[in-house]
């Protein structure tokens, strides 16, 4: 694929006029304080560009998922509010998307400021399955630009919806590339061709049905994968093992069975743990104490017992696969990392990331959060990707709507 870039628009000349910018401000809040802004970070470079070369910059951006109707909890003000605090140039938020308040601050835009419109998600055409009502809203949208506009698409964590912001407006605008979205694209590329070997993958969260389809492509491609967190324990249950009152999706057992049959025969080596850190219950102060991982029904909390973290033992057999690697991809915390006693797991492969002599990627959402959340320092890592779903979608192979739109 071939893509129009920023720095071809800013040749272009961009001074007075409008450019619409999809960007990813999806960021955790608690309340109304940003717990991780890693993602706003990452949007302020192509910001920042486009208002130097003089642009009236309108950024589209969603956070979490409103039911296509306003609803305060979901409103970008936090978000906008850290962007302003980090940015060298004038950031506003309209009241609406595409309403009287977006249409007044938009008219009212200075060149060099940047005008952000509320969540997209507040309109339920942005998300619509039919095209001519996300059509609608885009020609919305795009009826913000007057009659020069252009349309960045920066919001990496994004391109595999097909989302009115994301794929319609690209249809109607001259179109191109940020910066984020190119370097997400380019560190990914590495994953999927030429990569360098061995590749380990590390893959954790709680659900192994969210892995399925990037489990199904990494076999036969990866050298190993390692798994962690809450899908662990349907793996052990697919080698025969009880797992007590631990997560697991029995549905998913036949499946996990054939993969790890398939990869035995396509040379990818799965690496499941030897010990598990089981509680009594799901809180932070719970009582809990290490077992064999095919030994979970014996700790001393019998059927109850839930695993909340891979054991020392795994974590630093884990570690040094990743420290012998040359290319690592890791997503999903290996337990319940907001826990301290339920951490040791995330960190032990976190430090490990940092200490391997490898191109390493933290593939976006919960884990990149971890990273951060643990004490670590984005340089630390080859890349901490912005996209969560999407850096996984890549991955799996699947075509990304807003990337191929912007093929020219
Ligand atoms: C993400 O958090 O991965 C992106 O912002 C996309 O959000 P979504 O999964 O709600 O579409």
């Amino acid at each position: 694929m071939t893509f129009h870039t920023l720095n071809e628009l800013i040749a272009e000349g961009v001074r007075g006029r409008y450019i619409l910018v999809r960007s990813d401000l999806n960021v955790p809040l608690d309340g109304s304080t940003v717990t991780d802004d890693g993602r706003i970070k990452a949007s302020l470079p192509v910001l920042g560009k486009l208002t130097d070369a003089g642009a009236r910059v309108l950024v589209t951006a969603h956070l979490g998922r409103p039911k296509g109707a306003p609803e305060e909890k979901y409103s970008l003000k936090p978000a906008v509010t850290r962007l302003a605090e980090l940015a060298g140039f004038k950031v506003s938020l309209a009241g609406d998307t595409v309403g009287p308040s977006a249409k007044d601050h938009s008219a009212a835009l200075q060149d060099g400021e940047v005008l952000v419109l509320e969540n997209v998600r507040f309109d339920a055409r942005e998300t619509s399955k039919n095209d001519a009502e996300r059509g609608a809203f885009a020609d919305e949208l795009v009826a913000l630009t007057g009659e020069n506009g252009a349309y960045v698409d920066d919001a990496f964590g994004a391109v595999h919806r097909k989302h009115a912001s994301v794929y319609d407006v690209a249809t109607r605008l001259p179109s191109y590339q940020g910066d984020l979205v190119h370097t997400e694209v380019e560190v990914l590329r590495k994953l999927t061709a030429d990569t360098q070997r061995p590749y380990v993958v590390v893959l954790g969260g709680s659900k192994v049905s969210d892995k399925l389809a990037v489990i199904d492509n990494l076999i036969g491609k990866a050298d190993a994968i390692l798994v962690g967190g809450g899908m662990l324990f349907t793996f052990l249950a697919a080698e025969g093992h009880k797992v007590a009152g631990s997560l697991l999706e029995e549905d998913q057992i036949p499946v996990v069975q054939d993969y790890l049959k398939r990869a035995a025969d396509a040379g990818t080596e799965f690496i499941v743990p030897t010990d598990v850190v089981v509680a009594g219950k799901f809180a932070a102060d719970a009582d809990h104490e290490t077992v064999p991982a095919e030994g979970i029904e014996g700790s001393s909390f019998g059927a109850q017992g839930i695993g909340l973290d891979i054991g020392p033992d795994s974590a630093a057999a884990f570690a040094e696969r990743i420290k012998s690697a040359k290319t690592v991809f890791w997503n999903g915390p290996m337990g319940v990392f907001e826990f301290e006693a339920f951490s040791g797991g995330t960190r032990a492969i976190a430090q490990a990331l940092t200490e391997a002599d490898a191109l390493t990627v933290v593939g976006g959402g919960d884990s990149a959060a971890a990273v951060r959340t643990l004490g670590f320092a984005d340089d630390q890592f080859g890349h901490i990707s912005t996209g969560g779903g999407a850096s996984l979608e890549y991955l799996e192979g699947k075509e990304l709507p807003g990337l191929s739109v912007l093929d020219r």
